[in-house]
């Protein structure tokens, strides 16, 4: 199975990373105030970070909370 999008609201993270470089969001916060995600169960949260690190959108592998630095 891969993981490509926040499955609460079917936002794909290649729409995000497009959101994030015409932006400039760095975060997860900072991309919601352009797009609705990630506000029921945060299991995109991780995901959505490494995104935003290395450009990644599909991910093969269950990544967790603790696998991703959380910004202060
Ligand atoms: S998968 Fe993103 S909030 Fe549930």
């Amino acid at each position: 199975m891969e993981i490509d999008r926040c499955y609460c609201f079917q936002v794909r993270f290649a729409e995000l990373r497009r959101v994030a470089k015409a932006t400039g969001a760095t975060s997860v916060a900072e991309l919601q105030a352009h797009r609705r995600f990630g506000q029921k169960c945060q299991l995109c949260h991780p995901y959505v970070r490494r995104m935003l690190r290395t450009g990644q959108t599909c991910f093969g592998e269950i990544i967790e909370a603790a696998d991703e630095p959380v910004p202060e």
